[in-house]
């Protein structure tokens, strides 16, 4: 029996030493007994740990795909996870394929407990929330935060980052990690009474918190998908959620009520669509791998991945470009403040945005930071292109009978193609697959227009554009 003790519980390359010297040698997953330094496991291990293997003049390589997901694995919390990483490695020497077959036990675990290291990663990013200390000398933020797994170190950069010109701490059991504004260091975790309580920035996250909540939109058990029960202690916003909530209700009936109608002529159905491809992924499903999506380096500097929203039973589309500074923090589209110019054109063109699938055509906000501020940044291309398989994944979902591209990065999704809005705009054109597309301008086109009046016949523009897929939700809705 070989006796591995590693440094600690996110030693990657020690394992990964180890593994290779262990597979070179042949010993066998079961003759293996891994422990960490300090570790639970490690007072049931022998006094003394095996002497480290010579690797001999052997060699064996394995898929980037295994490096990957094992870096991502060896964080999960399950004390399991050392041997089952190994089991896979001694089994994937001869059959290299192996890592792609996702009903293989091993493979199946080493995937799922990945996935959770990168859903804690970006709850982490979402709700890591700080507070202001020692104002009266040099203010520094501290954060409480309890991981699920051992994410502080893959997460800590993301924060440099995000907050680079403010001195912070992340503060939480496993390990607290510091950034001083120029280098990121890690020390032993702490318990929570050395976390500090509430301060004046507790109050400013409520009232940022209580202007984006739209009562329209609000979907309590999605709302708890999202930000699960367990983070809410720690989140100065939790404690208006309930009230929110309760007040939604009347709020929506005011909205619903002061929504602008217009008497319409009855209307033949739209036609049949044809080669249209079926459903074949969940939104639930897409939500949560989109979470994870690494097509294109955006992700790297945004908070999370903000994915459209709405019923599935949706016959309207609206897609926008991306998500701003707002949508970025909220994890929701158009709550910003384009997305309350586009609350109050819909109301005004009578489509009723409970009922609308809303998207954008790039799912991470771009942006370049500006001391405190992040400046919206056009996406490339690339970026547009990277992002196309979400947009057409939730086509397929929402099976829509109309798509509203509103500005040229959504109607370059729309149409797969560069597409200028002059001569496209305001009227159903047909796509391939036998929908409709419709294109207008984006809500904050409307919000830079310097001039008051050209901002007010734009609006009516605005307006008027949706007002043709109003009459298609009208005539749906009758329909059904
Ligand atoms: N602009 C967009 O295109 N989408 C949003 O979600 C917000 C602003």
């Amino acid at each position: 029996m070989q006796y591995i003790t590693l440094d600690s519980e996110t030693d990657f390359d020690g394992w990964r030493k180890t593994a290779r010297a262990l597979v070179l040698h042949h010993v066998a997953p079961d003759d293996v007994t891994w422990a960490v330094r300090g570790g639970e496991a490690d007072l049931f291990a022998p006094p003394a740990p095996s002497p480290i293997l010579e690797v001999n003049d052997g060699t064996f390589s394995v898929s980037s795909k295994f490096i990957d997901l094992a870096k991502a694995a060896i964080l999960h919390r399950d004390g399991e996870r050392f041997a089952i990483l190994y089991r896979l490695l001694f089994r994937l020497k001869d059959n290299h394929d192996l890592i792609d077959v996702a009903t293989d036990p091993d493979v199946a675990k080493i995937t799922a407990m990945a996935r959770a290291v990168h859903r804690d990663e970006h709850k982490m990013h979402a709700f890591v929330r700080f507070r202001e200390i020692g104002r009266e000398r040099e203010p520094h933020y501290v954060a409480w935060f309890e991981p699920e797994h051992h994410i502080v170190e893959l997460a800590g950069p993301f924060f440099a980052k995000r907050f680079a010109d403010m001195p912070w701490s992340i503060l939480t059991p496993d390990l607290c990690a510091h950034w001083d504004g120029h280098a990121l260091s890690f020390t032993p975790g702490v318990s929570k009474s050395e976390a500090p309580g509430e301060d004046r920035l507790e109050e400013t996250w409520r009232r940022y918190y209580a202007s984006i909540f739209n009562p329209a939109r609000l979907k309590v058990k999605a709302m708890q998908t999202e930000m699960p029960k367990k983070y809410w202690r720690n989140l100065p916003e939790a404690s208006i959620i309930k009230p929110l909530i309760e007040d939604a209700e009347r709020m929506t009936g005011a909205m619903i009520a002061n929504a602008a109608t217009d008497p319409h002529k009855p209307q033949k159905r739209p036609e049949a669509p044809m080669k249209r491809k079926p459903a074949t992924d969940s939104l639930e499903t897409l939500r949560e791998e989109a979470a994870h999506c690494r097509a294109c380096h955006l992700y790297k500097d945004a908070t999370q991945t903000v994915f459209g929203e709405g019923p599935k039973s949706a016959n309207i589309m609206l897609v926008g470009e991306q998500p701003g500074d707002k949508e970025d923090l909220a994890g929701h589209p158009f709550v910003g403040p384009a997305g309350q110019m586009l609350d109050r054109a819909l109301a005004e063109a009578g489509v009723d945005r409970k009922k609308v699938y809303v998207t954008n055509a790039v799912k991470h906000f771009k942006f370049v930071p500006r001391g405190k501020i992040r400046l919206h940044q056009k996406p490339a291309t690339p970026e547009i292109k990277a992002c196309r398989q979400w947009y057409e994944r939730e086509v397929s979902a929402i099976q829509p009978d109309l798509i509203v591209a509103m500005g040229a990065t959504a109607a370059q999704s729309v149409f797969g193609k560069i597409t200028p809005i002059g001569k496209t705009r305001g009227r159903l054109i047909d796509l391939p697959d036998g929908r409709k597309a419709l294109v207008t301008v984006h809500p904050s086109y409307l919000l830079r227009l310097p001039d008051p009046e050209a901002k007010v016949v734009e609006y009516q523009r605005f307006v008027a554009d949706l007002k043709i897929a109003a009459s298609l939700q009208r005539r749906s809705s009758r329909a059904a």
